[in-house]
């Protein structure tokens, strides 16, 4: 039987934190014995709000450097840059002719997107879910695995396969959010409000790349109180939290003395804390530094990009052939 299809993009802003790794990558490297797997690093999407692209390669590079060392193999899945397959932007530009104005300027991460930026309110931001489309169907992918914010991209990525398959015969299929079977795994955040993420409050989300002692002040700096007075009382959040972490790295015999500690009443919370700090520490610490001595290898990234190339291009150049013919662009 033919291997499903998987597709999803990265993009080269920001840094990974425990929230990406928990919540995706995690799953993306399960993914890649399963399935026939494309991971892409979104570098064209990111000239939509990056214009500036002094540091694009130093981003790219570390962006490859974690997922790698977080596990993504470049030798099962396709890991590559969107810029390295030209016939994204030839998809993308069919793919225009069949998106509406109105439906691109009522999505939702435009509109975010024109408060944020609103003197760079630039065509290819209103068209970046046509762009986003044209990456997952280049590959012809069912399976897209995204968080919630993206599944409204993927809903106009169905409408325009349809509407591509109604005006000139069936090519794609419709692509689907997926995240393998799994509910996906909130990460909290620290300080007791909301998840792990990029762009809030940097003190309250653990990076891949934090060091040791940043690791353990922001653990130690976490939120806590006096403890609970009554037995197995219920939890608030910001401890509950401490314990969903503990939960990710600790060992389970570990977690299980704390929450009895909780229970009776007994706990202190500076040496849980300490203990989630030194288990963190011993989690993040081979993460980063393999990716530390990837991120530096010129040689081994510049291998990882031209693999990850041709097996993405080899896909693309099929499908883009039996779009101009779809079309009706062949003329002899
Ligand atoms: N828009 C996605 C994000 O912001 C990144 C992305 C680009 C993507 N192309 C994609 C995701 C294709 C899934 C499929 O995270």
């Amino acid at each position: 039987m033919e291997k499903a299809i998987v597709m999803s993009g990265i993009r080269p802003t920001g840094f990974l934190h425990l929230g990406n790794y928990f919540g995706a990558l995690r799953n993306y490297v399960k993914m890649q014995d399963t399935y026939t797997c494309y991971f892409m690093v979104a570098d064209l999407h990111s000239l939509t709000t990056h214009p500036d692209t002094k540091e694009l390669k130093h981003h790219v590079a570390r962006v490859l450097a974690e997922n790698i060392a977080c596990g993504l193999d470049p030798d099962k899945a396709a890991l590559y840059c969107q810029s390295h397959i030209r016939e994204t932007a030839e998809l993308y530009l069919y793919l225009n002719m069949l998106a509406y104005k109105g439906e691109l300027e009522k999505t939702t991460t435009f509109k975010d997107k024109v408060r944020l930026q609103p003197d760079n309110v630039n065509a290819g931001l209103l068209t970046y879910p046509v762009l986003q489309a044209a990456d997952i169907m280049l590959h012809r992918a069912t399976l897209v695995p995204v968080g919630k914010d993206q599944e409204q991209h993927l809903e106009m990525a169905r409408n325009f396969a349809n509407r591509f398959n109604h005006r000139y015969g069936q090519v794609f299929p419709e692509p689907h959010a997926f995240n393998f079977g799994e509910e996906l795994v909130k990460v909290p955040s620290l300080d007791g409000a909301g998840k792990m993420s990029k762009s809030e409050n940097q003190y309250a989300t653990i990076y891949l790349a934090d060091d040791d002692d940043l690791i353990r002040k922001k653990i130690m700096k976490a939120k806590t109180d006096q403890g609970p007075t009554e037995p197995n009382s219920p939890m608030p959040d910001y401890i509950e939290n401490l314990f969903l972490l503990m939960k990710l790295v600790s060992a389970p015999e570990v977690l299980q003395t704390f929450e009895a500690h909780y229970n009776s009443c007994t706990i202190r919370y500076g040496d849980m804390k300490k203990q989630l700090a030194e288990d963190m520490v011993r989690f993040v610490a081979p993460i980063r530094e393999k990716a530390e001595a990837i991120r530096t290898d010129e040689k081994y990234l510049r291998e990882v990009m031209e693999k990850g190339a041709e097996k993405a291009g080899k896909s693309a150049k099929e499908t883009i052939e039996i779009v101009r013919e779809a079309i009706g662009l062949k003329y002899y």
